[in-house]
């Protein structure tokens, strides 16, 4: 089956996960699910009462993924709260360069809006493994 083919699945897996974020003091509920090596891996934002220990959903998903054992991500897809598509933050495009630097980003609102990139447009002249010589 072609990746593209799996990006329906993967935005109702981040959905899904959605609906178990713990993010009590924004209120702001983030899933998201990555398609690594023909596998799906799932994360949500978990907050913490110290601020900056809350992790988002994206850099939770990616670390299911590199637990498993996968060093390559091919999709991202994010659903969040709010009526326009919510693209990933600056931190969480570092951290999916890392594993997929010319993944494909597909972001859907609450309400099933959905926009598309691929990180490459979202996060030009990326720093990367090449700049440390690796
Ligand atoms: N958040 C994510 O989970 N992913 C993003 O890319 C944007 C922000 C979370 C972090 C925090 O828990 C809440 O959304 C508000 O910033």
């Amino acid at each position: 089956m072609d990746t593209r083919d799996r990006i329906d699945e993967l935005v109702e897996a981040a959905r899904e996960m959605r609906s178990r974020a713990y993010a009590p003091y924004s209120e702001f509920h983030v899933g998201a699910a990555v398609l690594a090596e023909g596998e799906v891996f799932r994360g949500a934002n978990i907050e913490n009462a110290s601020y900056p220990l809350s992790v988002c959903a994206e850099r939770n998903a990616v670390a299911a993924a590199v637990l498993a054992g996968h060093r390559s991500i091919d999709v991202v897809a994010v659903v969040a709260d709010g009526d326009a598509p919510t693209p990933p933050c600056g931190g969480c495009r570092q951290v999916l360069n890392e594993f997929g630097p010319q993944l494909l980003v597909v972001c859907e609102s609450e309400s099933g809006e959905r926009a598309e990139w691929t990180l490459p447009e979202i996060l030009p002249h990326a720093f990367g493994p090449s700049n440390l010589g690796k």
